[in-house]
């Protein structure tokens, strides 16, 4: 049974355990259920973060004891919705998201969740956007998830304004593969790795593509 293959790099999930995890650990309200379906519906990327990704983001955040959250990249709200309801009642997420669609659809399934109270979609592009969010600050917790070729900067902001103790996320950690390449925003997803390993105390959890978790010393 027990063989180093866990210790090489090789995973043992399937698609079927995959399945059954998310299926006994995070069921789908009916919230979760149209956020997530909501990409395919209407014509968006499914590119977000899966179930079990999701609620690890929550249960880190209620770990931290997170009030005030930045999230880059909404897409549908699925992540903003896990992430929301992690959050005491007089805590707030604010979320960034370039495309105005996206920032309609996400806004939508936050109300049908009851969530848009907790959360303010910001229609904007993240580098920008980011700075006038400032005055709400520090902040708990970040969560990168767009932009890749972005994510050195994203990192350098989130370790201005999280408090000591706040926590850096950033998804696509492993940059669907490429991370030891040259291409693309390889070598920033690199720079991301190695800043953060300096101001934050570091791991990459080997998710699908790695979540990348940092606490602000
Ligand atoms: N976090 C979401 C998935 C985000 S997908 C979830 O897991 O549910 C990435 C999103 O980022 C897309 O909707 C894309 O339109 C948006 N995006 C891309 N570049 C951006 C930028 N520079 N600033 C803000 N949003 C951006
Ligand atoms: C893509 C982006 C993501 O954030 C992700 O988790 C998966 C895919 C993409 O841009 O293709
Ligand atoms: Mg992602």
């Amino acid at each position: 049974m027990a063989d180093v293959d866990s210790r090489t790099g090789t995973s043992y999930l399937t698609r079927p355990i995959l399945d059954y995890l998310a299926a006994t650990h995070v069921p789908h309200d009916e919230g979760l259920a149209r956020a997530f379906t909501a990409p395919c519906r209407e014509g968006l990327p499914a590119i977000q973060v899966g179930p079990l990704e999701g609620k690890l983001l929550a249960l880190l955040l209620r770990l931290a004891g997170a009030k005030k959250v930045v999230e880059v990249g909404t897409l549908a709200g699925y992540s903003a919705l896990h992430l929301a309801r992690a959050l005491p009642p007089d805590g707030h997420l604010w979320t960034i998201e370039v495309d105005e669609n996206h920032a309609r659809v996400a806004r939508e399934n936050l109300a049908a969740a009851g969530m848009s109270h907790r959360v303010t979609v910001v229609q904007g592009v993240g580098l920008e956007v980011l700075p006038t969010l400032e005055p709400h600050g520090p902040f708990d917790a970040v969560f990168i998830d767009a932009d890749k070729v972005n994510y050195d900067r994203y990192g350098r902001w989130a370790a201005c304004n999280l408090r000591p103790g706040g926590l850096l996320l950033g998804d696509n950690a492993v940059y669907f593969g490429r991370l030891l390449a040259e291409e693309e925003a390889a070598p920033a997803m690199r720079r991301f790795h190695e800043e953060a390993a300096v101001q934050f105390d570091t791991v990459c959890i080997p998710t699908p593509d790695g979540l990348l978790l940092g606490i602000k010393r």
